[in-house]
């Protein structure tokens, strides 16, 4: 009886599945479909919340069915529909059961001939998809900050819509802030309007859910070129213009390769240190990590993959989670042309191969079903599927056609694509048939040499995958075994010669000499690993002291030196690891750090004292993942 009711149950949810194609989401967009929003919030920092009213004008295959709109947290105050978009009659509504990972369905009966939907609201304090900083948490320590980070699914959490990357809608915005900040949005900005505590912003293109997106705070703006520039707080705002600088160059450079830019200007802005991501694709005004301002441009490929999106994820864009690779896996792979084409085959080729490191050294931790491109994450949080898989397995993918089809061919092919799919959501299986039809297909003998099936269905990487490797990083590595070797002492290491990129190869070459035997990735050198601590704190203190890591100002080589210092339990860098971590909020950086602490019990210790201040700092979405990671006690 048990089993035959489990299979009901296995065949409603596959019934759901087919119908729906988005498992993330509640909404039914193939019988009512939102086409536009219009949007109206006071921001309230007091309370943290948004409060106002979403408006969506709706295009109806049924004239029976409901509205089933995604909310989480939401506190619906009042619902309207209309027939002529004049005049509104209260409407009835529902807000579902809610579930841990999705939230609540908010279901609407329509009446005849009603075209659009108001929806009176405000958010939660603790919206999963907003973060509210106190002054405290900005640089210039006056004023609060909050921003948004819909993707890839929280912008339910703070508007109530089809929360599904299916469903493409532009939108109109007017929003209420303190007078003295300013609001951004990734939509047209003015970047000289007036500072009155109303802004209204249009976004013209339609664009998914997840790419709707708000800051506000003391902001100011300044041009890097024709059709981009920066916000950033007044104290960063000069770094940042110096950092980015260029910017105007990838755009141009991306163009040039992939077709026109569609979306008008393309401006960043820099974010106080709490934002999650290294970088946010909105689309118009790429949200991006303060971490990234090195001093030296040495961390712009951030710059170039957020760029690339316009095309890749923006223009056409997975239609579920479970094609985020096409997003992702096209935007690694593009990101590192644009790095070719500014600043050179050798950075790119650098870049792509520390991305193949990281590949291979995540695939030894993770489940086979987790490796595969074309993921299933049914019943699973979308966020799981956020490894280097989606991104650098699928840009190997892209990597292997290239090689095998020819560059000029899977250019034409790719720019191609963009056209054919644009402002479209689209899944694996699309791609795949389209791929066939125009590339495939007419290269019988290449495709032959191209395993497509073991690619994107499969777990592992095919025995036949492309290996990046960098000429300049065999150097680094022959200086890293003399120096392992005793042969030459760390200052004879030709370290102010090497870009960023080496330096992070040559400490993780290090990290892994260092590492105890049988321990993943394996030790390159078997005669270091038999070291006392004495030993190894000796080893540390001598790299330390010639690189100057502790007190680097570069936050990738601050990460990976600190990641090493824990493992070798190195003490002199451990006020800078406290520091570092309750300055910091980015998820690729803290999260690994805390990991790392915790698998000895004083690590532990100290992982949770340290995470007990900063846990106030940090965004939900890092919250909740660094919870679960500590066991943290949930409230
Ligand atoms: N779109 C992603 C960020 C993202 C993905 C947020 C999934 C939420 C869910 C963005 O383009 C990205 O990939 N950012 C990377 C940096 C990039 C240089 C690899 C990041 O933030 O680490
Ligand atoms: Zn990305």
């Amino acid at each position: 009886m048990k089993r035959l009711a489990y299979c009901f149950f296995l065949l409603i949810v596959f019934a759901i599945n087919v119908a729906a194609q988005d498992s993330h989401s509640y909404s039914n967009p193939s019988a009512v479909r939102v086409r536009h929003v219009d949007l109206d919030w006071n921001v309230l920092f007091d309370q943290k919340i948004l409060k106002g009213t979403t408006t969506l004008t709706i295009e109806r295959n049924s004239q029976t069915d409901p509205l089933i709109l995604d909310t989480r947290d939401l506190k619906i105050e009042k619902v309207e529909t209309s027939v002529n978009g004049l005049n509104y009659t209260s409407a009835t509504f529902n807000v579902g059961t809610s579930d841990k990972i999705l939230g609540a369905p908010l279901t609407i009966p329509l009446p005849t001939g009603a075209t659009r939907v108001r929806i009176q609201y405000s958010t939660s304090p603790g919206a999963s998809g907003l973060q509210w900083l106190t002054p405290a948490q900005t640089a210039g320590k006056k004023d609060p900050f909050m921003f948004t980070q819909s993707q890839a699914i929280h912008a339910r959490s703070w508007i109530p819509l089809q929360d599904t990357p299916a469903v493409r809608v532009t939108y109109n915005a007017r929003v209420h802030t303190p007078r003295n900040l300013l609001a951004v949005m990734s939509a047209e900005n003015d970047a000289r309007t007036p500072r009155d505590g109303d802004y209204s912003f249009r976004m013209r293109q339609p664009i998914p859910s997840y790419l709707i997106a708000l800051a506000v705070g003391d902001l100011s703006f300044r041009s890097l070129g024709a059709r981009t520039g920066v916000y950033a707080e007044p104290q960063v705002i000069d770094r940042a213009a110096r950092e980015l600088s260029d910017t105007e160059k990838m755009v141009v450079a991306t163009e040039r390769l992939y077709g026109p830019y569609r979306w008008g200007s393309y401006d960043l802005l820099v974010l106080p240190p709490s934002f999650p991501f290294g970088g946010m694709e909105n689309p118009r005004l790429t949200f991006a990590t303060p971490t990234i301002l090195a001093g030296d441009k040495s961390l712009v490929s951030l710059v170039a993959h957020e760029l690339a999106h316009s095309w890749s994820g923006n223009l056409v864009t997975n239609a579920t989670w479970r094609d985020f690779w096409l997003n992702e896996g096209f935007t690694v792979y593009l990101e590192r042309r644009i790095q070719e084409a500014v600043y050179g085959r050798a950075r790119a080729d650098m870049e792509a191969s520390l991305g193949l490191r990281e590949l291979q050294e995540e695939m030894a931790t993770l489940e086979d079903r987790d490796e595969i491109l074309h993921v299933d994450l049914t019943g699973r949080d979308p966020d799981d599927g956020f490894t280097n898989v989606p991104y650098e397995k699928g840009a190997l993918f892209l990597l292997h056609l290239e090689q095998t089809f020819g560059r000029a061919q899977f250019d034409r092919f790719l720019r191609g694509y963009f056209n054919h799919f644009s402002f479209q959501s689209i899944t694996t299986e699309q791609f795949l048939a389209y791929l066939k039809q125009n590339l495939l297909d007419k290269s019988p003998a290449q495709t032959a040499r191209v395993p497509i099936d073991e690619w994107i269905n499969k777990p592992g990487l095919p025995a036949s995958a492309p290996k990046p490797t960098s000429p300049a990083f065999s150097r680094v590595e022959e200086q890293a075994q003399r120096w392992l070797r005793n042969e030459i002492s760390a200052t004879q290491i030709p370290v102010a010669k090497w870009t960023t990129q080496e330096r992070l190869h040559f400490l993780k070459f290090v990290q892994t000499a260092l590492e105890p035997p049988g321990s993943a990735g394996g030790p390159a050198d078997a005669t270091a690993t038999q070291l006392s601590q004495t030993e190894r704190t000796r080893l540390m203190g001598e790299l330390d002291h010639a690189f100057n890591l502790t007190s680097s100002g570069n936050s990738e080589i601050a990460f990976q030196w600190l990641m090493m210092s824990i493992e070798n339990k190195y003490e002199p860098a451990y006020s800078r690891l406290e520091e570092f971590l309750l300055s910091v909020g980015r998820r690729k950086f803290i999260r690994p750090l805390y990991q790392e602490l915790a698998k000895t019990p004083e690590g532990r210790e100290r992982a949770l004292a340290i995470y007990r201040r900063a846990r106030p700092t940090y965004h939900p979405i890092a919250v909740t993942s660094i919870d679960q990671d500590l066991k943290w006690p949930s409230e």
